[in-house]
């Protein structure tokens, strides 16, 4: 039994797979709506999710599996004082497989060191999510046509962003990648991705509180949410929160083809002008994310 905990659980060549799949999936549904038939996949959301959580809800029903779970600690026997593992032991016991979202970092760790089912880490606090970086993997690949040769920016909470955190990792195992790491001082990316990805991996980035330095270099614009949640005080938060906004006018110098894309929720980071520019490809990116984990859960529950 393998568990996604995070992305480099997955070699490029699985990757490639999955791609490959998600891409056979969007052209032929019908062939797919069987493939899990009787299989039940459970959702446990200790943290609240819009996309993620109901994608993958779409994601097995459209495979004719069903899904049971919660949509927050509140709900569940958490609330009462249920331990992480001893709730993953007992959903267990009903589902064939679990995605679940925690804000404690390491937790979908420590879940799947009990679990008797797979267990997908669908976010565990400031840390990871590979199933988003899946998503923007497939969006790549099918707006850029590659998944090399790239200048990306990353732009926003690069120190709370747990998608930003997985996305880089996953980035460094392509050719010739560049980042650009556009973030006010508080908000830089972390150390260890410093270290442990991008110098070990000899990988080309520069940093910038300047969204427009770099913009007519960029290949891919990747935005991020100030990750509220995560803040120990509402002052610093405030003080950070409309520190980018993207509109047309920042976007002047930008490729004609540059893909624009941010995991969502938006709050303010991008003006809603932008959504009409054919390169705003974030609505686009909600979608594959649904058929990328069509093609997770079929690979994780061994349906050929
Ligand atoms: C992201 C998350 O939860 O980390 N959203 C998502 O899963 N699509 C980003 C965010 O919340 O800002």
């Amino acid at each position: 039994m393998k568990h996604l905990i995070d992305i480099k659980d997955l070699s490029v060549e699985e990757i490639k797979d999955l791609i490959e799949v998600a891409n056979d999936i969007i052209h032929s549904r019908e062939k797919y709506s069987h493939k899990c038939d009787g299989k039940k996949l459970a959702t446990l959301f200790f943290e609240p999710s819009t996309r993620t959580r109901l994608s993958f809800e779409a994601a097995m029903l459209e495979l004719g599996g069903n899904v049971i779970g919660f949509s927050s600690a509140n709900s569940s026997s958490t609330s009462k004082g249920e331990s992480v593992s001893d709730t993953i032991r007992t959903v267990g016991c009903y589902a064939d497989i679990i995605a679940m979202r925690h804000p404690k970092e390491g937790a979908a760790l420590v879940a799947s060191e009990k679990s008797i089912v797979p267990i997908i880490n669908a976010g565990d606090g400031g840390h990871n999510h590979p199933t988003q970086t899946l998503t923007d993997l497939l969006t790549i690949q099918c707006e850029k046509s590659r998944l090399s040769d790239l200048t990306i920016g990353l732009c926003g909470d690069l120190k709370f962003g747990r998608t930003v955190h997985s996305l880089i990792t996953a980035m460094s195992r392509y050719k010739n990648i560049k980042f650009i790491l556009i973030s006010p001082t508080e908000l830089k990316i972390p150390e260890y991705i410093k270290e442990e990805v991008l110098k070990k991996n000899k990988i080309e980035f520069k940093e910038t509180k300047d969204i427009e330095e770099y913009m007519n270099d960029l290949d891919i614009l990747y935005m991020t949410r100030v990750q509220k949640e995560r803040f120990f005080n509402e002052e610093d938060y405030v003080r950070l929160k409309d520190y980018y906004i993207l509109n047309e006018e920042k976007l002047k110098k930008a490729k004609k083809n540059l893909c624009i894309m941010h995991p969502l929720p938006r709050v303010n980071e991008i003006s809603k002008e932008v959504d009409e520019d054919p390169r705003a490809a974030y609505f686009r990116q909600v979608e594959y994310g649904k058929y990328i984990r069509m093609a997770l859960i079929l690979k994780m529950l061994e349906v050929h």
